[in-house]
């Protein structure tokens, strides 16, 4: 196995591996150290079904089963991201992470990596479209002033599903419809610390994100909007960041602990993303509280 660090501050890409395969448990537990240290670990040249995804993804831990829609029936763990429509029908879902975030900060027990495998993807001009786009939260702590940093000791963040849904929602052409009672009760608000001792690195991180975070708990509220909206434009500086420009048949994972993401909707319905992906709890780290 060959490891290839990107020459910025996240991602590296790995080779020699046959992700098709079983994998033996040291090559899992270096993968996971990779991950920790790279945040986003690109794959290229696999050849997956929909199943082989699925269990390679259960080597990381305990997978989401997504209830929301476009899970396969045979396989509730494998979802398809998709702007394709086929007999007038959503063959995905089509506008997932069109925003930055990290993935399932809104639940108690939240994600470890989610693993997506690139099956169709748009180019224009001899480039990709549709980019992964990645920023570091080790990098985004460190990089913080000392002042803040003494300020959000101890501190906590909750994280709602909601604001994200909504803020999709509101777009031109949202096919979102609002969540129902039943789903908001289904998916309450959770509250996580706002810094994180990651539990591969040993290092801080700052456990914040656009996408869902929306009050730190311990501050007056007028206080947690100017610090949250602060951190938000932190923690995009482009010294943090890294985007993946995709390839067929690449298998992407990325640590939803040590980075946010965003996926980059520069393509058109009629350029057609065709994307397979597992969801990975972090329970393997963590216990639901
Ligand atoms: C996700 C996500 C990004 C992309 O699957 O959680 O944010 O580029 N996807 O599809
Ligand atoms: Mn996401």
């Amino acid at each position: 196995m060959k490891v290839i660090p990107n020459p910025g501050v996240l991602g590296a890409s790995i080779e020699g591996l046959d992700l098709a395969q079983p994998l033996d448990a040291p090559t899992v537990d270096t993968l996971i150290t990779l991950l920790g240290r790279h945040g986003v670990l690109a794959y290229p040249d696999q050849h997956l079904t929909p199943r082989q995804l699925r269990d390679f993804s259960r080597n990381f831990g305990e997978l989401e089963i997504n209830v929301a829609q476009s899970a396969d029936s045979e396989l509730p763990e494998v979802m398809t991201l998709s702007n394709i429509v086929e007999n007038g029908k959503a063959v995905g879902l089509a506008d997932a992470g069109q925003d930055w975030h990290t993935d399932m900060s809104y639940s108690n027990m939240i994600a470890f990596t989610n693993i997506l495998y690139g099956l169709k993807i748009p180019h224009r001009d001899g480039k990709p479209l549709g980019n992964t786009e990645f920023c570091s939260m080790h990098a985004a702590y460190d990089g913080l002033p000392d002042a803040i940093k003494t300020q959000l000791d101890g501190k906590t963040i909750t994280h709602d599903f909601n604001k994200f849904w909504e803020n999709m929602r509101q777009r031109p052409g949202s096919a979102r419809p609002p969540l129902t009672e039943a789903q908001r009760r289904a998916k309450p608000p959770a509250v996580h610390p706002a810094v994180m001792i990651h539990p591969i690195t040993q290092r801080r991180v700052l456990y914040a994100n656009p996408g869902y975070s929306i009050r730190i708990n311990e501050l007056p509220e007028d206080e947690s909007d100017k610090l949250l909206a602060f951190l938000f434009e932190h923690q995009l500086r482009p010294e943090f960041r890294y985007a993946h420009p995709w390839k067929v048949n690449t298998l992407l994972m990325w640590d939803n602990m040590g980075t946010i993401h965003n996926a980059v909707a520069d393509y058109r319905p009629d350029e057609p993303r065709l994307i397979k992906r597992c969801q990975v709890k972090a329970s393997r780290f963590f216990s639901a509280h």
